[in-house]
């Protein structure tokens, strides 16, 4: 069981890979947060992919799926993964299939997140992330119970270099661009799950269990 989760940055997937995980024995494997990591401890690949990042460009498409490959070939898929940001471009959705083929996967498939960009500028607007376990906030409508604190680990919340105005006006440019087209190619699989992402994070779970089977 392979699940894509496709959408403009903020809509939610994410916030909705966390619920799924901690209702299921999937495992949602975020591109995001892996290269997060990457520069958080200035490794090799951290400092390649740094700039790219905080500018809210996509960093180049054969060293993400090589970064993702090599975790999914040593995890397996065990009882289902949830990939969060992958793929991002045709050229990446391609090399997802061949990453599919090769070891005999299938894609169950692919939950697309409908938005539109004033609710996408609200979610990212407030949005406080947990540097610790990568769980994530809003501060209005998914606060934490103390303020600026991980519920989970404790941890201190931070605001993404990425959550700038500028980044996220790049990040959408981005993703109409290269991301947006994967729409239309997964539809054209029959794989297309739309969900409607403009309730609250209840609401648009219940949508996502719906179509899982959950
Ligand atoms: P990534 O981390 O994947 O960023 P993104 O796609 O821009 O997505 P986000 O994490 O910003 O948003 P989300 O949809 O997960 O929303 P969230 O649940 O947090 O990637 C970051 C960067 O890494 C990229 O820009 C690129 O440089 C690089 N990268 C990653 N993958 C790559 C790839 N495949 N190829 C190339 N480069 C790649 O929710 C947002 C906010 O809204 C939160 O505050 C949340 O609490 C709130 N919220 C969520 N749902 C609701 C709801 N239903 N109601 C109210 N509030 C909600």
């Amino acid at each position: 069981m392979v699940w894509v989760l496709l959408g403009a940055p903020g809509c939610g997937k994410g916030t909705q890979a966390n619920m799924l995980m901690a209702q299921s024995d999937m495992k949602s494997y975020s591109t995001g947060e892996m290269l997060r990591k990457a520069v958080a401890e200035g490794s090799e690949l951290g400092s390649q992919v740094k700039s790219y990042m905080e500018s809210g460009g996509l960093v180049p498409d054969e060293l993400i799926a090589n970064v993702l490959a090599a975790r999914l070939e040593q995890d397996g898929i065990g009882s289902g993964v949830l990939l969060d940001g992958f793929p991002r471009t045709l050229p990446q959705a391609q090399l997802l299939d061949n990453m599919l083929s090769k070891n005999g996967w299938t894609l169950s498939g692919v939950l697309y997140f409908d938005t539109d960009e004033a609710l996408i500028l609200q979610r990212l607007g407030g949005r406080l992330s947990c540097p610790g376990c990568g769980a994530g906030y809003h501060a209005t409508s998914m606060p934490p119970v103390k303020a600026g604190v991980c519920d989970k680990c404790s941890a201190d919340l931070i605001t993404r270099k990425d959550d700038t105005p500028e980044a996220i006006q790049n990040r959408l440019r981005v993703y109409a661009e290269s991301t947006e087209p994967l729409v239309a190619y997964y539809q054209q699989q029959g794989a297309l799950k739309n969900i409607d992402a403009s309730g609250n994070a209840d609401e648009v779970f219940a949508k996502v269990k719906a179509v899982i089977g959950l």
